[in-house]
């Protein structure tokens, strides 16, 4: 089964400017996908139409089952709750405490405080950072940070995890245990769409590679590992 269809799918910014072109591909359930292209490519654009930031201008995006076709505004919310995403910038509120950064997320959405501190909880202990619930985002490591961002991505246990350069300000070895934590997170049965240029870790881990180059899907790797 597809947890994500494009099909035709083009998207025009200020009535003139290409960003995609013509895309056509599934993701199916449980799939590690990587993005690549570089800068300029439309790997940003393409995340924001499947989260439904940007609409396309020509195609139909069915994701979760959503379909862009259909989807009305009053919907959008439910179909970024089963979406998760992560930044190359992480975009930690600074003002709260990696605990609450996630918490947060769930009181939003109404949940009563001992399911918020219950799930909290669990997600922390998940990327290994109980123990720095109390500390602040400039009080964390880079590779700390994205792991919140992750526990507070999994609030709503999505079924597929976007995630835009997530590596991209993060040295080695904390660029392998981000990556790490995605493998796990994705044998639990959740789809990654990883958009990256770190070629080398692409290679590395040998997943399915989806390659764009001005708006054009010009490759579609199928992986040599699980
Ligand atoms: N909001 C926008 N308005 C106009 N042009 C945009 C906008 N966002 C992106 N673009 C353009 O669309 C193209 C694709 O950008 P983007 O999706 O950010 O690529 P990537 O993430 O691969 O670097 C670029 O040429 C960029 O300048
Ligand atoms: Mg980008």
């Amino acid at each position: 089964m597809a947890i994500l269809t494009l099909k035709n799918v083009g998207k025009v910014y200020n009535k003139r400017w290409v960003a995609l072109s013509d895309l056509d591909f599934s993701i199916a359930e449980g799939e590690f996908v990587f993005l690549i292209g570089p800068s300029g490519a439309g790997k940003t654009t393409l995340l924001k139409l499947i989260l439904a930031q940007e609409t396309p201008d020509t195609g139909i995006i069915d994701v979760a089952g959503f379909s862009s076709s259909t989807l009305k505004h009053e919907e959008i919310p439910l179909l970024r709750r089963k979406l998760g995403v992560i930044f190359q910038d992480f975009k930690l509120l600074p003002d709260m405490t990696a605990w609450n950064n996630v918490a947060f997320a769930l009181r939003v959405c109404g949940y009563p405080g001992k399911m918020v501190k219950t799930r909290t909880d669990e997600l922390l202990a998940q990327v290994g950072l109980l123990h720095k619930s109390k500390s602040y985002p400039q009080e964390l490591s880079g590779g700390e940070s994205q792991r919140i961002a992750i526990a507070r991505a999994l609030v709503h246990s999505p079924v597929l995890l976007l995630a835009d350069e997530p590596t991209g300000n993060l040295d080695t070895h904390a660029t392998d245990e981000i990556l790490q934590l995605l493998l796990d997170i994705n044998r639990q049965g959740m789809a990654v769409l990883m958009a990256t240029h770190d070629i080398e870790l692409v290679e590395r881990f040998g997943f399915r590679v989806l390659e764009l180059q001005e708006g054009y899907l010009i490759g579609d790797r199928k992986g040599n590992s699980v």
